[in-house]
């Protein structure tokens, strides 16, 4: 595997023999692109997405921590942090990559980047003051993508956080989308005044905004299989993440959302994010939080 640093050592890329590539923006460690080795883009990305940290990445798998969703007065710890948090518009470090080359199916890459509380800006340390580490590992392999976070706390106090992994899917057709591994699950449905319900279809399908927080019924190892026009084409596999974010803006919130380009964009994008973001987990001093995704093409 080949792996190269470009505009302005901003982002990374790594390339396998076979001809998969993945690419991560230092901002947020935020992997803009993923192809398959016959060069078909895995991720939708927005035309007018922001590049240069003031604002999350519009597409692509933006990091969120330590808050998903937008502040709550109920929570005081994380009331200063704006929405989904502090690591997806932080400038990342590149630790460096390790390779496996094997047969060329099993060749594989892995990309690992840190941040931590000492290298943030001192308008950021005040929004959310305490001492934590990040390391996030993005591992390309010819049928899949894992990308895993480990969280440490490493002051003295203990935090609340969540975490999520907010991947916009490239599909062709959202009214053709449909979702498995969801059925029977529990979940807040936030186009409804977060209500909570119950999913009682084995396939989530779309005909308008969604924005739901579920619970899969079947515990995270469980697949959630999306499917677009009749065919599976990914299935995602949770380690230690316990919820499931679907997200499509459809016609009127992408209008709204100045980086959304272009605005028919929201048929060809889905949001299925994976994450550990109902309730808190809490980290004591030198404890650790891991969660992971694995995104298989099918
Ligand atoms: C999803 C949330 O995860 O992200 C939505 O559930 C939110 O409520 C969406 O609108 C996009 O958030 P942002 O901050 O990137 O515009």
């Amino acid at each position: 595997p080949q792996v190269t640093i470009s505009d302005g050592s901003s982002r990374v890329s790594a390339t396998l023999s076979t001809g998969e590539t993945v690419e991560v923006l230092l901002f947020g460690a935020t992997v803009l692109s993923w192809k398959d080795a016959a060069g078909n883009e895995k991720l939708w990305l927005s035309k007018d997405t922001k590049l240069d940290g003031s604002k999350g990445v519009r597409g692509g798998i933006p990091l969120v921590f330590p808050l998903f969703g937008p502040a709550t007065p109920n929570h005081e710890a994380t009331s200063k942090l704006p929405q989904h948090g502090l690591a997806r518009t932080a400038r990342w470090e590149f630790l460096g990559k390790s390779t496996s080359e094997g047969s060329s199916s099993s060749s594989s890459v892995k990309l690992d980047f840190g941040l931590s509380s000492d290298s943030l800006a001192e308008h950021t340390k005040a929004l959310w003051p305490y001492k934590f580490g990040l390391l996030y590992s993005v591992t390309l392999d010819r049928e899949s993508l894992t990308t895993t976070l480990v969280i440490t706390n490493d002051g003295e106090e203990p935090f609340d956080c969540q975490m999520l992994l907010h991947t916009y899917f490239n599909i062709k057709d959202i009214s053709a989308v449909q979702i498995a591994g969801l059925e029977d699950s529990k979940y807040v449905d936030k186009v409804d005044g977060a209500k909570t319900k119950t999913e009682s279809s084995s396939q989530v399908t779309f005909s308008g905004e969604m924005d739901r927080v579920y619970t899969p019924a079947k515990g995270p190892g469980h697949p959630i299989v999306i499917s677009d026009t009749g065919r599976p084409c990914f299935r995602i596999v949770r380690d230690n993440l316990d919820q499931v974010v679907v997200w499509n803006p459809w016609i009127e919130k992408a209008q709204g959302m100045s980086d959304f380009a272009p605005k028919d964009g929201y048929k060809n994008m889905v949001c299925v994010e994976a994450g550990s973001v109902d309730g808190w987990q809490k980290l004591d001093k030198g404890d650790a939080f891991e969660g992971a995704q694995t995104i298989y093409i099918l």
